[in-house]
């Protein structure tokens, strides 16, 4: 039987990880965090002062490091980097990463392998699009950027890190414009998505639609 890939595109804090997490668990899928692997690279630059516009230095770094997941957990080089790769200071960095061709053409081959021979759910902003455009299921997750910045502060208020709503809210706008305007693979929905806006949704209702279209499927 032909494996499964439900793609899930989305600006950031439009509640993409929680639900690919719960649907990877309810149906045993393999989910990746695309975005993850963009901020591991962003972190390593940072960490080693790689200057972003030099792209001999940045395809070094795409030659020379390894990045790997184990569930939750991130590992940069073997070095566990979970925590590090929510920081401010990559948030601040990880579109500028992201919108550099090799760095995606790198990790485009990366999503693909090892999604190889698996049920998976990947989440991002090109799953759909530039990834794998053939997905059985595709999601275009958006909320309000009110709602998401309001999402985002309360995470980060719990977590201990001093920082202001409207801070927060510019931040989200400023990471959609580059997100969305870049000249590579920007976040754009794919025309057979179907779009959910989960401003006006709860939790369960997202995840009962995405259970019904993989139950489809299975
Ligand atoms: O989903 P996230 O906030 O962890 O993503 C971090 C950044 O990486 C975000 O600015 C957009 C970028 N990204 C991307 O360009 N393509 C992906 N497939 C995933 C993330």
């Amino acid at each position: 039987m032909k494996n499964i890939i439900v793609a899930i595109d989305g600006p950031a804090g439009s509640g993409k990880s929680t639900i690919a997490k719960i649907i990877a668990d309810r149906y045993s899928f393999t989910y990746i965090d695309t975005g993850a692997m963009y901020r591991m690279i962003t972190l390593y630059c940072l960490d080693n002062n790689i200057d972003f516009e030099d792209e001999l230095a940045i395809k070094n770094v795409l030659d020379n490091i390894s990045l790997d997941m184990q569930g939750d957990k991130f590992f940069l080089n073997n070095k566990e980097v979970t925590k590090e790769i929510r920081e401010t200071r990559v948030n601040e960095n990880v579109s500028k990463i992201a919108s550099i061709r090799i760095v995606r053409e790198n990790l485009v081959n990366l999503q693909r392998k090892i999604s190889q021979g698996k049920n998976v759910i990947l989440d991002g902003r090109d799953i759909g699009t530039v990834v794998f455009p053939n997905a059985q299921i595709k999601i275009y997750l958006i909320a309000s950027p009110e709602e998401r910045a309001k999402r985002r502060y309360k995470e980060l208020i719990q977590k201990g890190t001093e920082i202001s709503y409207d801070e927060v809210l510019k931040s989200i706008k400023e990471r959609d414009y580059i997100d969305s305007t870049r000249k590579e693979s920007p976040l754009m929905k794919a025309d057979d998505a179907v779009e959910l806006d989960s401003t006006g949704l709860k939790i369960d209702e997202v995840l009962d639609f995405i259970s019904k279209k993989i139950e489809e499927k299975l």
